[in-house]
């Protein structure tokens, strides 16, 4: 982690969870190679189904490594068998989102 991002988590102001209303953790027990991937897809069905009511939301991968702490899971009634692996929070926007820049694709390889 940069100097900038633990001066930022060692703020006491700094809310990981941008004051967002709800907090939803997407859970997997570690079951195949591909459950993770899975809970990424639904983390992004559930962040398009905001969108398209009006909502915000923003996946905090920065939470990660806290929500699988046991006393952390514990509190938060995920039982000790499943990993918490994609916290979104969803909230009222507090105003409108400027659109950032896109990079182009890379693609490594076309062939016809
Ligand atoms: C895997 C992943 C983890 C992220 N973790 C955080 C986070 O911890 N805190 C945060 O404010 N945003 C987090 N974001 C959101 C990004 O910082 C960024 O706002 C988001 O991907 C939108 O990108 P865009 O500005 O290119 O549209 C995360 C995004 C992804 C894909």
């Amino acid at each position: 982690m940069g100097g900038h991002a633990i001066d930022t988590f060692a703020n006491p102001d700094f809310n990981i969870f941008h004051d967002a209303g709800t907090l939803i953790v997407i859970c997997a027990k570690p079951s195949s190679p591909f459950v993770e991937a899975d809970c990424w897809l639904a983390a992004e069905n559930l962040m398009l189904a905001a969108c398209a009511i009006g909502l915000g939301s923003c996946v905090i991968g920065s939470s990660v490594a806290a929500l699988n702490l046991p006393e952390v899971k514990a509190e938060l009634g995920i039982p000790a068998e499943f990993n918490a692996v994609a916290p979104l929070i969803v909230g009222v926007l507090s105003g409108e989102t400027a659109a950032t820049s896109r990079k182009e694709p890379l693609i490594l390889s076309w062939k016809k």
